[in-house]
Protein backbone atom coordinates (compact mmCIF):
# COMPACT_ATOMS: atom_id res chain seq x y z
CA UNK A 1 0.00 0.00 0.00
CA UNK A 2 1.72 3.33 -1.27
CA UNK A 3 -1.31 5.56 -1.05
CA UNK A 4 -4.29 6.32 1.44
CA UNK A 5 -6.97 9.17 0.97
CA UNK A 6 -8.77 9.70 4.14
CA UNK A 7 -12.40 11.29 4.67
CA UNK A 8 -12.72 12.74 7.76
CA UNK A 9 -9.48 13.15 8.95
CA UNK A 10 -9.72 15.79 11.19
CA UNK A 11 -12.40 13.81 13.73
CA UNK A 12 -11.50 11.22 16.77
CA UNK A 13 -10.89 8.46 14.65
CA UNK A 14 -9.29 9.83 11.64
CA UNK A 15 -6.56 11.94 13.60
CA UNK A 16 -5.40 8.53 14.68
CA UNK A 17 -5.96 6.98 11.60
CA UNK A 18 -3.32 9.38 9.79
CA UNK A 19 -0.75 8.88 12.50
CA UNK A 20 -1.49 5.00 11.80
CA UNK A 21 -1.29 5.00 8.73
CA UNK A 22 1.18 7.88 7.86
CA UNK A 23 3.81 5.76 9.52
CA UNK A 24 3.34 3.11 6.28
CA UNK A 25 2.47 5.82 3.17
CA UNK A 26 1.60 8.50 2.00
CA UNK A 27 -1.73 9.62 3.28
CA UNK A 28 -4.10 12.69 1.82
CA UNK A 29 -6.91 13.56 3.98
CA UNK A 30 -9.94 15.75 3.48
CA UNK A 31 -12.37 17.04 5.65
CA UNK A 32 -14.59 20.32 6.38
CA UNK A 33 -14.61 22.80 5.30
CA UNK A 34 -12.47 22.31 2.54
CA UNK A 35 -14.36 19.26 1.27
CA UNK A 36 -18.01 18.18 1.82
CA UNK A 37 -17.97 14.63 1.49
CA UNK A 38 -22.19 15.08 0.67
CA UNK A 39 -21.50 17.21 -2.80
CA UNK A 40 -20.93 15.84 -6.15
CA UNK A 41 -17.80 18.28 -6.18
CA UNK A 42 -16.15 14.94 -4.76
CA UNK A 43 -16.10 13.05 -7.73
CA UNK A 44 -13.12 15.98 -9.18
CA UNK A 45 -11.29 13.70 -6.93
CA UNK A 46 -10.89 11.38 -9.94
CA UNK A 47 -9.00 13.80 -11.29
CA UNK A 48 -5.61 12.63 -8.61
CA UNK A 49 -3.92 9.66 -8.52
CA UNK A 50 -5.96 6.69 -7.13
CA UNK A 51 -4.99 5.56 -4.15
CA UNK A 52 -4.66 2.10 -2.86
CA UNK A 53 -7.17 2.22 -0.49
CA UNK A 54 -10.33 4.73 0.99
CA UNK A 55 -10.89 5.40 4.35
CA UNK A 56 -14.61 7.06 5.01
CA UNK A 57 -14.41 8.36 8.75
CA UNK A 58 -16.07 11.03 7.69
CA UNK A 59 -19.88 11.07 9.84
CA UNK A 60 -22.73 13.01 11.20
CA UNK A 61 -22.17 11.73 15.07
CA UNK A 62 -24.50 14.40 17.21
CA UNK A 63 -27.05 11.44 18.08
CA UNK A 64 -29.46 13.52 19.75
CA UNK A 65 -29.48 16.03 17.32
CA UNK A 66 -30.05 14.28 14.74
CA UNK A 67 -33.60 13.22 15.77
CA UNK A 68 -33.87 16.96 14.86
CA UNK A 69 -31.73 17.27 11.47
CA UNK A 70 -32.92 14.26 9.75
CA UNK A 71 -31.79 14.81 6.26
CA UNK A 72 -28.75 16.23 7.35
CA UNK A 73 -27.78 13.02 9.17
CA UNK A 74 -28.93 10.91 6.46
CA UNK A 75 -26.93 13.24 3.64
CA UNK A 76 -23.68 12.52 5.19
CA UNK A 77 -23.94 8.85 7.02
CA UNK A 78 -25.75 7.58 3.69
CA UNK A 79 -25.49 9.84 0.76
CA UNK A 80 -21.87 10.84 2.09
CA UNK A 81 -20.77 7.17 2.37
CA UNK A 82 -22.31 6.34 -1.42
CA UNK A 83 -20.36 8.74 -2.87
CA UNK A 84 -16.52 7.94 -1.24
CA UNK A 85 -17.75 4.33 -2.08
CA UNK A 86 -18.52 5.10 -5.85
CA UNK A 87 -15.17 7.91 -6.25
CA UNK A 88 -13.30 4.71 -4.42
CA UNK A 89 -14.86 2.00 -6.54
CA UNK A 90 -14.01 4.36 -9.69
CA UNK A 91 -10.65 4.61 -8.33
CA UNK A 92 -10.18 0.69 -8.36
CA UNK A 93 -9.66 1.26 -4.92
CA UNK A 94 -11.06 -0.88 -1.52
CA UNK A 95 -13.05 1.56 0.56
CA UNK A 96 -13.46 1.10 4.71
CA UNK A 97 -17.03 2.25 6.55
CA UNK A 98 -17.85 2.77 10.13
CA UNK A 99 -20.84 1.58 11.34
CA UNK A 100 -22.36 1.68 14.91
CA UNK A 101 -23.50 -0.74 17.61
CA UNK A 102 -26.75 1.95 17.53
CA UNK A 103 -27.87 -0.28 14.20
CA UNK A 104 -29.31 -2.90 16.99
CA UNK A 105 -32.51 -2.25 19.38
CA UNK A 106 -30.44 -3.62 22.51
CA UNK A 107 -33.34 -6.20 23.09
CA UNK A 108 -30.39 -9.07 23.06
CA UNK A 109 -28.57 -10.29 26.00
CA UNK A 110 -25.87 -11.90 24.66
CA UNK A 111 -23.08 -9.58 22.39
CA UNK A 112 -23.76 -9.08 18.99
CA UNK A 113 -22.91 -11.13 16.07
CA UNK A 114 -22.19 -10.07 12.32
CA UNK A 115 -25.30 -12.21 11.60
CA UNK A 116 -27.83 -10.26 13.67
CA UNK A 117 -30.87 -8.51 12.75
CA UNK A 118 -30.29 -4.39 12.93
CA UNK A 119 -33.53 -2.97 14.13
CA UNK A 120 -32.18 0.76 15.00
CA UNK A 121 -34.20 2.51 17.71
CA UNK A 122 -32.31 6.42 16.63
CA UNK A 123 -32.26 8.31 13.49
CA UNK A 124 -28.43 8.19 13.16
CA UNK A 125 -28.55 4.45 13.54
CA UNK A 126 -31.48 4.59 11.20
CA UNK A 127 -28.69 6.40 8.71
CA UNK A 128 -25.55 4.92 9.64
CA UNK A 129 -27.49 1.16 8.53
CA UNK A 130 -28.39 3.13 4.93
CA UNK A 131 -24.88 4.07 4.47
CA UNK A 132 -23.61 0.44 5.53
CA UNK A 133 -25.87 -0.78 2.13
CA UNK A 134 -25.34 2.16 -0.19
CA UNK A 135 -21.17 1.29 0.61
CA UNK A 136 -22.21 -2.51 -0.31
CA UNK A 137 -24.35 -1.22 -3.09
CA UNK A 138 -21.81 0.77 -4.64
CA UNK A 139 -18.31 -0.72 -3.91
CA UNK A 140 -17.97 -4.53 -3.81
CA UNK A 141 -14.64 -4.27 -2.42
CA UNK A 142 -15.53 -3.25 1.31
CA UNK A 143 -15.06 -3.18 4.76
CA UNK A 144 -17.95 -2.06 7.17
CA UNK A 145 -17.17 -2.13 10.62
CA UNK A 146 -19.14 -1.75 13.51
CA UNK A 147 -17.78 -0.25 16.58
CA UNK A 148 -18.99 1.47 19.50
CA UNK A 149 -18.46 3.64 22.23
CA UNK A 150 -15.27 5.47 20.97
CA UNK A 151 -13.44 7.25 22.03
CA UNK A 152 -9.48 8.88 21.82
CA UNK A 153 -7.57 11.80 22.33
CA UNK A 154 -8.93 15.51 21.32
CA UNK A 155 -12.29 13.72 21.22
CA UNK A 156 -15.42 14.96 22.79
CA UNK A 157 -16.28 11.39 23.69
CA UNK A 158 -18.16 10.30 26.61
CA UNK A 159 -15.14 9.80 28.98
CA UNK A 160 -14.34 13.53 28.57
CA UNK A 161 -17.79 14.78 29.16
CA UNK A 162 -18.13 12.62 32.40
CA UNK A 163 -14.49 14.60 33.57
CA UNK A 164 -15.74 17.97 32.89
CA UNK A 165 -18.59 17.15 34.59
CA UNK A 166 -16.71 16.21 37.78
CA UNK A 167 -14.65 19.48 38.04
CA UNK A 168 -17.62 21.05 39.56
CA UNK A 169 -19.95 18.41 40.71
CA UNK A 170 -20.47 17.02 43.81
CA UNK A 171 -21.36 13.46 42.82
CA UNK A 172 -21.65 11.53 39.45
CA UNK A 173 -24.41 9.55 38.22
CA UNK A 174 -23.56 7.25 35.72
CA UNK A 175 -26.31 4.81 34.30
CA UNK A 176 -25.37 1.02 35.27
CA UNK A 177 -28.11 -0.88 32.96
CA UNK A 178 -26.68 0.50 29.73
CA UNK A 179 -23.89 -2.00 28.61
CA UNK A 180 -21.88 -1.77 25.45
CA UNK A 181 -17.99 -2.72 24.20
CA UNK A 182 -16.14 0.53 24.58
CA UNK A 183 -13.83 1.38 22.01
CA UNK A 184 -10.34 3.43 21.95
CA UNK A 185 -9.62 4.91 18.74
CA UNK A 186 -5.91 3.97 18.93
CA UNK A 187 -6.79 0.51 18.85
CA UNK A 188 -9.64 0.77 16.12
CA UNK A 189 -6.66 2.39 13.49
CA UNK A 190 -4.79 -0.45 14.29
CA UNK A 191 -7.56 -3.09 13.24
CA UNK A 192 -8.36 -1.18 10.20
CA UNK A 193 -4.66 -1.45 9.45
CA UNK A 194 -5.07 -5.20 9.91
CA UNK A 195 -8.37 -6.40 8.33
CA UNK A 196 -7.12 -4.51 4.76
CA UNK A 197 -4.13 -6.46 5.42
CA UNK A 198 -6.37 -9.62 4.48
CA UNK A 199 -8.37 -8.13 1.60
CA UNK A 200 -11.34 -10.45 3.64
CA UNK A 201 -14.29 -7.90 2.72
CA UNK A 202 -17.27 -7.89 4.84
CA UNK A 203 -18.99 -6.92 7.66
CA UNK A 204 -17.01 -6.68 11.00
CA UNK A 205 -17.65 -5.81 14.49
CA UNK A 206 -14.60 -3.93 15.19
CA UNK A 207 -14.28 -3.12 19.18
CA UNK A 208 -12.05 -3.49 22.07
CA UNK A 209 -12.78 -7.08 23.96
CA UNK A 210 -15.33 -7.15 26.60
CA UNK A 211 -18.06 -5.45 27.76
CA UNK A 212 -18.86 -2.96 30.71
CA UNK A 213 -21.82 -0.50 31.98
CA UNK A 214 -21.14 3.06 31.37
CA UNK A 215 -20.41 2.81 35.38
CA UNK A 216 -18.36 0.62 35.31
CA UNK A 217 -16.57 2.48 32.64
CA UNK A 218 -16.16 5.66 34.30
CA UNK A 219 -15.52 4.59 37.66
CA UNK A 220 -12.59 2.86 36.39
CA UNK A 221 -11.37 5.34 34.48
CA UNK A 222 -11.96 7.76 37.80
CA UNK A 223 -9.85 5.25 40.05
CA UNK A 224 -6.75 5.21 37.09
CA UNK A 225 -6.76 8.93 37.38
CA UNK A 226 -7.14 9.41 40.84
CA UNK A 227 -10.69 11.46 40.61
CA UNK A 228 -11.94 10.54 44.14
CA UNK A 229 -15.71 12.13 43.41
CA UNK A 230 -18.27 9.48 44.78
CA UNK A 231 -19.85 8.02 41.12
CA UNK A 232 -23.15 6.50 41.60
CA UNK A 233 -24.93 4.03 39.82
CA UNK A 234 -28.17 4.25 38.67
CA UNK A 235 -30.91 4.15 35.84
CA UNK A 236 -30.67 5.10 32.18
CA UNK A 237 -33.94 5.66 32.56
CA UNK A 238 -32.81 9.27 34.66
CA UNK A 239 -31.28 10.55 31.48
CA UNK A 240 -33.92 12.24 29.21
CA UNK A 241 -32.85 12.43 26.00
CA UNK A 242 -33.82 12.88 22.36
CA UNK A 243 -32.48 9.72 20.67
CA UNK A 244 -33.18 6.33 22.43
CA UNK A 245 -29.95 3.84 22.78
CA UNK A 246 -29.89 0.56 22.80
CA UNK A 247 -29.89 -1.31 26.63
CA UNK A 248 -27.65 -3.65 25.70
CA UNK A 249 -25.28 -3.18 22.59
CA UNK A 250 -22.34 -5.35 23.30
CA UNK A 251 -20.43 -6.40 20.47
CA UNK A 252 -18.67 -9.69 19.87
CA UNK A 253 -15.53 -9.16 18.03
CA UNK A 254 -14.59 -12.95 17.58
CA UNK A 255 -14.78 -12.80 13.33
CA UNK A 256 -12.19 -9.46 13.24
CA UNK A 257 -10.26 -10.93 16.28
CA UNK A 258 -9.93 -14.44 14.16
CA UNK A 259 -9.75 -12.60 10.66
CA UNK A 260 -6.62 -10.83 11.42
CA UNK A 261 -5.54 -13.03 14.11
CA UNK A 262 -4.82 -10.29 16.66
CA UNK A 263 -5.82 -10.29 20.13
CA UNK A 264 -7.65 -7.27 20.66
CA UNK A 265 -7.10 -5.12 23.71
CA UNK A 266 -9.60 -5.52 26.40
CA UNK A 267 -11.88 -1.99 27.17
CA UNK A 268 -9.74 -2.14 30.39
CA UNK A 269 -6.11 -2.21 28.68
CA UNK A 270 -7.66 0.27 26.30
CA UNK A 271 -8.47 2.68 28.99
CA UNK A 272 -5.55 2.88 29.99
CA UNK A 273 -3.70 3.12 26.63
CA UNK A 274 -6.17 6.08 26.48
CA UNK A 275 -5.11 7.78 29.91
CA UNK A 276 -1.18 7.62 29.09
CA UNK A 277 -2.14 9.60 25.52
CA UNK A 278 -4.91 11.97 27.29
CA UNK A 279 -4.01 15.72 26.53
CA UNK A 280 -2.62 15.07 23.10
CA UNK A 281 -4.01 17.13 20.61
CA UNK A 282 -2.93 16.07 17.58
N1 LIG B 1 -18.18 8.49 18.40
C1 LIG B 1 -18.74 7.31 18.70
O1 LIG B 1 -19.04 7.01 19.87
C2 LIG B 1 -19.00 6.30 17.61
C3 LIG B 1 -19.63 5.09 17.95
C4 LIG B 1 -19.86 4.17 16.94
C5 LIG B 1 -19.49 4.44 15.64
N2 LIG B 1 -18.90 5.63 15.33
C6 LIG B 1 -18.51 5.89 13.94
O2 LIG B 1 -17.09 5.97 13.88
C7 LIG B 1 -16.71 6.90 12.85
C8 LIG B 1 -15.74 7.91 13.42
O3 LIG B 1 -16.39 8.64 14.48
P1 LIG B 1 -15.67 9.87 15.23
O4 LIG B 1 -16.08 9.80 16.66
O5 LIG B 1 -14.22 9.93 14.86
O6 LIG B 1 -16.44 11.10 14.55
P2 LIG B 1 -16.07 12.64 14.59
O7 LIG B 1 -15.03 12.92 15.61
O8 LIG B 1 -17.38 13.37 14.66
O9 LIG B 1 -15.39 12.87 13.16
C9 LIG B 1 -16.13 12.93 11.99
C10 LIG B 1 -15.43 13.88 11.03
O10 LIG B 1 -16.21 13.96 9.84
C11 LIG B 1 -16.34 15.33 9.51
N3 LIG B 1 -17.52 15.58 8.70
C12 LIG B 1 -18.82 15.67 9.10
N4 LIG B 1 -19.62 15.96 8.05
C13 LIG B 1 -18.81 16.05 6.96
C14 LIG B 1 -19.04 16.35 5.59
N5 LIG B 1 -20.27 16.63 5.12
N6 LIG B 1 -17.97 16.37 4.75
C15 LIG B 1 -16.73 16.13 5.19
N7 LIG B 1 -16.44 15.82 6.49
C16 LIG B 1 -17.48 15.80 7.35
C17 LIG B 1 -16.43 16.03 10.83
O11 LIG B 1 -16.22 17.42 10.69
P3 LIG B 1 -16.93 18.43 11.75
O12 LIG B 1 -16.38 18.07 13.09
O13 LIG B 1 -16.54 19.78 11.23
O14 LIG B 1 -18.41 18.14 11.64
C18 LIG B 1 -15.32 15.31 11.59
O15 LIG B 1 -14.04 15.86 11.33
C19 LIG B 1 -18.02 7.48 12.31
O16 LIG B 1 -18.40 6.76 11.17
C20 LIG B 1 -19.02 7.22 13.41
O17 LIG B 1 -20.35 7.13 12.92
C21 LIG B 1 -18.64 6.55 16.29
Amino acid sequence: MQRVVIFGHKGQLGRDLVKLFQSKCEVVGYDLPELDVTSPEIYKLLDDPAPDLVINSSAYTNVDLAEKEIDKAFLVNEVGARLIADVANQWGAPVVYYSTDYVFDGMQRRPYREDDVPNPLSIYGRSKLAGEKAVADYNPRHYILRTAWLYGPGGNNFIEKMIVRSQTAKKLEVSDDEIGSPTYTGHLAQMTMKIVETQKYGLYHATNTGECSRYQWIKTCFEHLNISLPIIPCSRVKFIAPAQRPAYSAMDNRKIRATIQWEIPTWQEALLNYINRRGENN
